[in-house]
């Protein structure tokens, strides 16, 4: 596996990988790799010629008080995983070869972008669809793997491509891989190793109570007191807050009173411990 650093050593790797005319799928991804990753990097084996994967720490998608500084970075042990998963080329670009001086480019994806983490991380997908519009044009790549655990984001990376008429990866070319659980159902995430060892087992309610909260609005009860005791039981489980527990059509992201027939997901940001963790499951 080759690593590009700079644009122009990028441009001319990719233009090599595509001679035959070779099909390429990007991962995009922040680095401090795990099983969900290396779940991306496979299914962009299967469906592509060659992968690309990416590894930059995007400032822009950070929060004054987000963890930037602290989120984890482990360049040459990621790179060891890739090459392992048979990648073929790594993009590890750095702050400045990114956004260099005089930067003043932001996309905005209104709509889909605005509830749930939009609210509680203001700029957090400005941040995300600059850096992943400007990852499909540096790459050019035919498909772009994502993970669904980040199912906002994925809907506004889809919105984005649709409405900037991206041809490379097209929106129907932009793939969402169902997210990857720890044995305890914990959605896997690099953010998990902040979590102490009671917070990691505490951790575990959350799915077990998002699957029970599912199996009641299946089976007919209310949507709004299902919600409120899933709120309760993520608290009374250690969590310290739930940014939000809310039922939402599965493409707008519009939140829904009632199961509507149409595909509907359950989508939950909670804290514990000085850690925010998301997840979101199919309803219906
Ligand atoms: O999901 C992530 O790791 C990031 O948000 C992404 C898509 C790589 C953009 O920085």
């Amino acid at each position: 596996m080759q690593t590009a650093h700079t644009l122009d050593v990028l441009r001319t790797r990719v233009s090599s990988l595509r001679k035959g005319g070779e099909t390429i799928g990007l991962v995009p991804t922040m680095g401090a790799l795990h099983e969900g990753h290396l779940t991306l990097v496979r299914r962009a084996r299967e469906a592509c010629d060659h992968v690309v994967a990416s590894i930059f720490v995007n400032p822009t998608q950070f929060g004054p008080n987000e963890d930037l500084d602290a989120y984890p970075r482990q360049l040459e042990e990621d790179a060891q995983m890739l090459e392992r998963e048979g990648c073929a080329l790594l993009w590890a670009p750095r702050v400045a070869e990114m956004y260099p001086d005089g930067f003043v480019t932001s996309i905005s994806v209104s709509g889909v972008s605005e509830g749930l983490c939009g609210a509680d991380r203001p700029g957090h997908f400005d941040g995300v669809a600059t850096v992943v519009c400007k990852l499909f044009n540096q790459v050019a790549p035919d498909m772009a793997f994502f993970g669904e655990k980040d199912w906002q984001q994925l809907a506004v990376i889809r919105a984005m491509a649709r409405d900037l008429d991206l041809t490379l990866p097209h929106v129907h070319q932009i793939i969402g891989v169902p997210t990857v659980r720890e044995a305890d159902g914990l959605a896997m995430s690099s953010r998990n190793r902040y979590l102490s060892e009671e917070n990691r087992a505490a951790a575990a309610t959350l799915p077990r109570e998002m699957r029970e909260a599912i199996a009641r609005i299946e089976d007919g009860q209310e949507i709004a007191p299902t919600l409120a005791a899933l709120e309760d039981a993520l608290l009374g489980a250690g969590f310290s807050k739930v940014d939000y527990a809310v039922l939402a059509d599965a493409s707008s992201l519009k939140p829904l009173e009632k199961l509507e027939g149409k595909a509907a997901r359950l989508l939950v940001a909670a804290r514990i411990g000085g850690t925010r963790l998301i997840d979101n499951m199919g309803v219906g």
